[in-house]
């Protein structure tokens, strides 16, 4: 079976990878030509632990290969994965048009069965949609299969979640589509799951939704701990041992950021809205979600007063450690909050970087931890790159112009901090 993967982003680039690893010849398709160059020379546009090496491996196997060449890349391969990005639009609807497209492409240039499938997450009711618009654009009505098979990878660990998933989830509606599906992981071993294609696209939605749902929850648990004085951490350690509620994702903090949980809540939450039904413990979760920078802002400001002229550094940029992504991260609204009120910033993140955007100019990026911290009156810690937690935080005292440090992902232990010398105020964890 040779697979073509429509898409190089990184979803895209995963799924290609991975298919490779087991076994089968697979084509990357983009129309970014200078993506598709650095790809055949074994250069990934993104970061993500151990894929690059994987790649090269690959290309020089020539098990995969990269092509801007639509209408050979779909004549030459009859599975083709779409792996193209589906952006919020300003009302939190999903952007289908790069959908739309490849849709269009594939209709066009088909010349024999194809079977379609959807990796990239999308609305309920695209696999229709896409059947639609790939009969409508096709000049010879040859056969094919639409199909949605979610990908539920996470940045960081995607090529072991992509490798190990934890289920395989196949929306189809042909016998023959979920036959060739389920051999090409006959090699898995995790629940197969097959169903509709409606079931499919809601089920990737719902997860994600779930996921965020569990964060917002202990982040508003986080503030009553404040208040009682209990940690949090604590409190999520015993909840997590019920297995009906399990320990992942009740790591109280700033917020969960990153290219998928804000993007789906909100798309989620509209299409209940556009079916005269609605979410509203969706749409709290989103205001948790918006409002947690700002908890922890409130308590820097509490402690130094006014902000204005206040040297912060912040420590951490990316959405999450091991990543470079910087999508709707929840250090991007502490930055712009700190900018509002006139504070100098200084940031050190190991990977991660600003964009060039005139809204960032005022922030010192530096490339040593200790230059970020230098002369600084507060520390504020928004991702959990490991090296923050081996922080020598007695010499800091000594670079720090005030010993004020705030945890916005609870790493740090406050008595040790405090023993240290620090004022420290963590989320929900404090004692
Ligand atoms: C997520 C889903 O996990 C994955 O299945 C899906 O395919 C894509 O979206 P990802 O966005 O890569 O993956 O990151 P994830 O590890 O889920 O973290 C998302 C955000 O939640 C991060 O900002 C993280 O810091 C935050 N988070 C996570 C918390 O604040 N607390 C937690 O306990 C867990």
């Amino acid at each position: 079976m040779n697979i073509l993967v429509i898409g190089t982003g990184y979803v895209g680039s995963t799924t290609a990878m991975v298919f490779a690893e087991l076994g089968w010849k697979v084509t990357g398709l983009d129309t970014d030509k200078h993506k598709i160059q650095q790809l055949e020379q074994g250069v990934l546009h993104f970061y993500e632990p151990g894929l690059e090496d994987m790649l090269r491996k690959h290309v020089q196997s020539g098990q995969i290969q990269f092509t801007t060449n639509k209408d050979k890349a779909i004549r030459d391969n009859d599975l083709i994965f779409i792996c193209v990005g589906t952006p919020s639009r300003a009302d939190g609807s999903a952007d289908m048009r790069y959908v739309k497209q490849v849709a269009e492409d594939i209709g066009q240039k088909m010349n024999g069965y194809k079977l379609v499938v959807t990796k990239s997450t999308v609305p309920v009711g695209t696999q229709e949609q896409i059947t639609a618009w790939i009969a409508a654009a096709q000049e010879q009505a040859y056969p094919f299969d639409v199909a949605s098979n979610p990908e539920f990878l996470r940045e960081g660990k995607a090529v072991a979640d992509a490798l190990n998933p934890d289920r395989i989830i196949i929306g189809s509606n042909s016998k023959r589509a979920a036959h060739v599906l389920q051999s090409l992981y006959q090699s898995a071993k995790c629940p197969v799951v097959i169903t509709t294609p409606r079931t499919a696209e809601l089920i990737k939605y719902a997860s994600n939704a779930f996921l965020a749902t569990k964060i917002s929850f202990v982040n508003e648990l986080a503030r009553l701990c404040d208040v009682l004085d209990v940690n949090v951490k604590e409190v999520s350690f015993g909840m997590g041992l019920d297995p009906r509620i399990g320990p992942s994702f009740l790591q109280a903090g700033i917020g969960y950021g990153g290219s998928c949980f804000p993007k789906d809540v909100s798309a989620l939450i509209l299409t209940a809205k556009q079916n005269s039904t609605e979410l509203s413990v969706l749409e709290k979760v989103v205001q948790v979600n918006q409002t947690q920078h700002a908890y922890l802002i409130n308590k820097v400001r509490e402690r130094l007063g006014s902000l204005a002229n206040q040297k912060i550094a912040v420590l951490g940029l990316a959405f999450k450690p091991d990543t470079d992504d910087i999508r709707e991260a929840p250090a991007l609204r502490v930055i712009e909050s700190l900018l509002n009120e006139q504070a100098h910033v200084t940031l050190y993140d190991p990977v991660a970087s600003l964009p060039a955007d005139a809204a960032y100019k005022a922030v010192t990026e530096c490339s040593k931890l200790e230059e970020a911290l230098q002369a600084a009156d507060a520390v504020i810690l928004c991702t959990e790159w490991p090296i923050f937690k081996n922080i020598d935080w007695g010499h800091m005292k000594l670079v720090m112009s005030q010993p004020n440090v705030f945890d916005g992902r609870n790493i740090l232990d406050p008595r040790d901090m405090r023993a240290n010398g620090y004022y420290y105020q963590g989320i929900g964890h404090n004692g």
